[in-house]
């Protein structure tokens, strides 16, 4: 099959498209034939040595999230049948993840009628990071959240979650996605200079909290990197009066420096399910802002690394 893998630390540039074996399903996996792999910041770090430490040795493969159609099952799978349209986080301890022409799931949910392969494989990061960074802040019905970066994937399933949960939104984002975050349902304002001043005239009154999912620039806070100069977290403070009432999924050092709250790591694909009925009831959705081949990984790493990728970058087979 071709898949992309990398056998060195560095760059996107190291990652190549190659022929290789098939993955197996172990037991408890299912095998797809994967239709789409979305990208993520997660993949350069991943590429640059994040968790170089805690995995197998090189050569290993990117791409998190996929979407397909099963192709094999593994020794006690029941409950699904080769044929049948899945989509979930990719397994990336071996030699190849995600964006390849088959890959392993040992979590998946239906994709749902209404919703197609792309659409799905949007879904399981921002929507499993969402939702954890919602619960982690204790997000309330009836109060109003501040989205900080809601032009992001991760800032636009939190937008649709923290809405369909009864809490008034007010997010920042530039103009490629304010019309959009809009039309959801939140009050959308751009971010940069004057935010504090635009986002305290929206909210007439105090902000209850604020969740920061801006991008750090493709690069995940590691202990030893330096932190990219608070980015906006002394605003999303003096907002909501409390760094308590403030959660970061990105900018890790700052959140220590000024005692934000961060996301804890604990993942939450027992969720799947529910993300995919949300999907299917039209509440939960990442927009795709562009497809590749997988020959193409390169430039969409670089839109992505350009913190202007404008919704998920997508890997369509
Ligand atoms: N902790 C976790 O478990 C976890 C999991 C997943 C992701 N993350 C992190 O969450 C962050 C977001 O991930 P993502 O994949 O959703 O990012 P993304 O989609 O790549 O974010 C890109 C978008 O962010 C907006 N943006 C760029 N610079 C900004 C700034 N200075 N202030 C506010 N918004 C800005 C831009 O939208 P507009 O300019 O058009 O508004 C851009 O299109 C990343 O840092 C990622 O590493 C953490």
């Amino acid at each position: 099959m071709k898949a992309l893998q990398f056998d060195r630390f560095g760059s996107p540039d190291a990652i190549v498209l190659r022929e290789v074996p098939k993955p197996e399903p172990g037991p408890g996996q299912i095998r797809i034939a994967v239709r789409a792999c979305g990208l993520n910041p997660a993949d350069w770090a991943v590429v640059d040595g994040l968790l170089a430490d805690r995995l197998p040795p090189l050569p290993r493969g990117v791409g998190f999230e996929i979407a397909g159609t099963v192709d094999a099952l593994g020794a006690g799978v029941d409950g699904v049948q080769i044929g049948d349209g899945v989509f979930g986080p990719a397994t990336f301890d071996g030699p190849t993840a995600g964006a390849a022409e088959y890959a392993l799931l040992t979590n998946w949910a239906r994709i749902p009628e209404s919703v197609t392969a792309e659409q799905a494989a949007a879904l399981p990061m921002a929507a499993e990071t969402a939702w954890r960074a919602l619960d982690d802040l204790g997000v309330q019905p009836g109060e109003l959240l501040l989205v900080h970066g809601a032009g992001s994937t991760v800032g636009e399933a939190a937008v649709r979650l923290a809405l369909h949960r009864g809490t008034r939104v007010i997010a920042t984002a530039g103009p490629a996605r304010a019309a959009a975050l809009e039309g959801i349902g939140a009050q959308v304002t751009g971010y940069g200079e004057g935010m504090a001043e635009r986002v305290a005239a929206l909210a007439e009154g105090r902000v209850d909290r604020a969740l920061d999912t801006a991008p750090t620039g493709g690069r995940i806070d590691r202990p030893g990197r330096p932190s990219p100069a608070g980015g906006s977290l002394p605003t999303l403070i003096e907002l909501t009066g409390d760094p308590d009432r403030v959660l970061t999924v990105s900018d890790f050092a700052a959140a220590a420096e000024l005692g934000t709250r961060i996301t804890q790591i604990e993942m939450r694909y027992d969720l799947l399910d529910e993300f995919a009925r949300l999907a299917g009831e039209g509440v939960l959705a990442v927009s795709v802002a562009r497809t590749y081949t997988l020959d193409r990984i390169h430039e969409a790493a670089q839109l992505s690394q350009s913190r202007r990728p404008g919704g998920k970058l997508m890997l369509v087979l």
